[in-house]
């Protein structure tokens, strides 16, 4: 079977997935769909991608497809993947699944009706099955997850740490408690969470989402039952006893990519669906309370993410960039809107 695919949002993430499909020897690439036409038609040109269309809708109309990939902002997944998954498409959407829970529980609902796969970009799930396996007989007793990054970020453990503790749900299971403590300046800003979760299973963990801290990593422990395994973005190192053994690990978006594809063909069994991502989301929001961070359910407004351009009143379709209206910058997201309007 060859798998008809379009990506809808071809920002900075989609060119960590796009390389991936235009090789896959199995996927046509038929479309592209973004709201900014420079964008759509460099990327197309890049890709050899034939057909390019600036709305969702007008793609799906005009496409035969049997899959899309999602990787626009995170408040236009709900709407864009209910769209592909009633039109009776798989979908691939990147995290995380929305900015609350009861959106993603929306999308999973839309899932299951539609009897279609919604997957998630929880792409570290792909390089650390390693791990799980090593943990399938007895479960590990304690972990260690850290991501830490230079800066400050929009909604960080939303955006960017959920990895972290996605993996951890991923190789320990669903959580029963959670404790956290938190520095931040903004409550939808907030730059250093240490958090200490139980797992049903009776695994521990200390997640560390530490942001602003002028410095880069991302690391995972994983100990028990004579057994110590670590990974970091490059590798994979799994201690039995006196023996270890590392082993580089592959790109995981491309091994989310493939799997992906696999799953459309029939040919595999998802791992990180819409419904894993619900946990996920409600796990994210128990460390949020535990830490006392109070998170808006809608970014949209106010504070935080812009919806309009301040300078033009377009709306805004790209953050972290230039109003593709007017061509001003937007500057920081964090920037309060009656700040920015002139
Ligand atoms: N899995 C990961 O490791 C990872 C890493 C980075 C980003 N992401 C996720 O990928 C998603 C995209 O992030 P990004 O950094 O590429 O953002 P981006 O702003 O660089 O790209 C988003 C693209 O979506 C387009 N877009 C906006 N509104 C649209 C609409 N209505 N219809 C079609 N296209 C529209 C924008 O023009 C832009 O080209 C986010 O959910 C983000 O959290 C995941």
């Amino acid at each position: 079977m060859r798998v008809r695919t379009a990506v809808v949002g071809v920002g900075h993430m989609a060119h960590s997935h796009l390389p991936n499909l235009a090789q896959f020897e199995d996927v046509d690439l038929v479309a592209l769909c973004d709201v900014s036409e420079e964008r759509l038609q460099s990327t197309a040109r890049q890709y050899n991608v034939p057909r390019v269309y600036t709305e969702l809708t007008r793609m799906l109309d005009g496409e035969r497809l049997d899959c899309v990939f999602v990787i626009t902002p995170e408040w236009l997944h709900a709407g864009q993947s209910i769209e592909c998954l009633r039109r009776g498409l798989d979908v691939f959407c990147e995290k995380p699944p929305s900015h609350n829970v009861e959106e993603s529980k929306r999308m999973a609902e839309e899932a299951g009706a539609s009897g279609k796969l919604l997957a998630l970009g929880f792409n570290r799930r792909f390089s650390v099955t390693e791990i799980k396996e090593a943990f399938s007989e007895h479960p590990p007793q304690m972990c260690v997850a850290e991501f830490i990054r230079p800066v400050d970020e929009y909604r960080p453990l939303i955006n960017g740490s959920i990895h972290a503790l996605d993996t951890l749900i991923y190789i320990c299971g669903e959580p029963r408690a959670a404790a956290a403590v938190a520095t931040y300046s903004d409550p939808e800003k907030h730059e250093c969470i240490a958090a200490s979760i139980e797992f049903a299973n009776g695994a521990l963990a200390t997640l560390a989402s530490g942001y602003g801290t002028q410095t880069s990593a991302e690391r995972l422990s994983v100990y028990g039952h004579g057994i110590a395994a670590w990974w970091n973005r490059s590798s994979v190192t799994i201690r039995r006893g006196d023996e270890s053994e590392t082993r580089e690990i592959g790109d995981s978006v491309r091994l989310e990519d493939r799997h992906f594809i696999d799953c459309v063909k029939g040919e595999a069994e998802p791992i990180a669906t819409i419904d894993d991502a619900v946990v996920t989301m409600e796990w994210v929001h128990r460390v949020f309370d535990a830490a006392q961070i109070e998170v808006s359910p809608a970014p949209r407004t106010g504070r935080g993410y812009l919806q309009w351009c301040p300078y033009c009143g377009a709306d805004i379709v790209a953050y972290r960039e230039e109003c593709v209206s007017c061509g001003r910058e937007l500057g920081a997201w964090s920037i309060p809107i009656e700040d920015m309007a002139e």
